[in-house]
């Protein structure tokens, strides 16, 4: 199987460019940081300190993550329910960082993400796939771009979806998670040292996508 690896902080552009490449390649897209947000989301809805380990690890039986595409597009199920639009609301994502420095969570999560990767040709977005969940990947990406460039992507999206957020919250919660996702004892973001780096700051989604696709040809 093939699978191309994006690893990167938040709001580098990571899943817009890595959904376009996976269409043009006619490859499946599999949006990693979405399983952390469900398990994020879970633990919300339980009133459950998100950084109490014990409590989020006594939790894990009980709770079932799947990812099913209807139409190409990733859904993603927590305990039975479509949570696919709820996971992007943007309390979800510091309690998504949270969760995911705990490694009980990502061992679980990481199983199911090679259990996919194997089974399909693939492009997985997230903060450890070239270090850690595929590091035999076939192509391998590390993309960034500033704090600020980041929170004004993340900001739009937000208004676009019609949450109440401010740039100011916005750019707290990126500086925020990359730090806790980069710190973190169990394969934090980092890049791979076989990955290939490259700076989206100055560039559009179409430039990101030309340059994924002339490295992966
Ligand atoms: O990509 P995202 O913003 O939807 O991810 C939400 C959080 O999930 C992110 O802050 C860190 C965590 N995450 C992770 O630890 N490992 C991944 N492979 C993907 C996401």
């Amino acid at each position: 199987m093939k699978n191309i690896a994006i690893d990167g902080p938040a709001g580098a552009g990571k899943s817009t460019a890595a959904k376009i490449v996976a269409k043009k390649l006619g490859i499946l897209y599999l949006d990693t940081g979405a399983m952390y947000r469900a398990i994020g989301l879970k633990a919300l809805k339980l009133g459950i300190n998100t950084r109490d380990i014990p409590a989020v690890e006594a939790m894990l039986p009980t709770t079932s993550v799947e990812i099913k595409y209807v139409d190409d597009v990733q859904n993603i199920f927590l305990d039975g329910e479509n949570v696919t639009g709820l996971i992007r609301e943007h309390a979800v994502s510091m309690a998504a960082s949270d969760v995911s420095a705990i490694p009980a969570v990502r061992l679980k999560l990481v199983e199911l993400q090679r259990e996919i990767a194997k089974k399909n040709d693939c492009i997985l977005d997230g903060r450890d796939i070239g270090t850690y969940v595929l590091p035999d990947a076939n192509y391998k990406f590390f993309i960034t771009a500033t704090a600020e460039e980041r929170a004004n992507r993340r900001f739009k999206e937000l208004m676009e979806k019609g949450q109440n957020v401010s740039y100011d919250e916005v750019l707290t919660d990126i500086v925020t998670r990359d730090r806790n996702d980069s710190t973190r004892a169990f394969a934090p973001l980092k890049k791979a040292d076989d990955a290939f780096e490259f700076d989206t700051t100055t560039m559009s989604i179409d430039q990101v996508v030309e340059e994924l696709l002339n490295r992966i040809k």
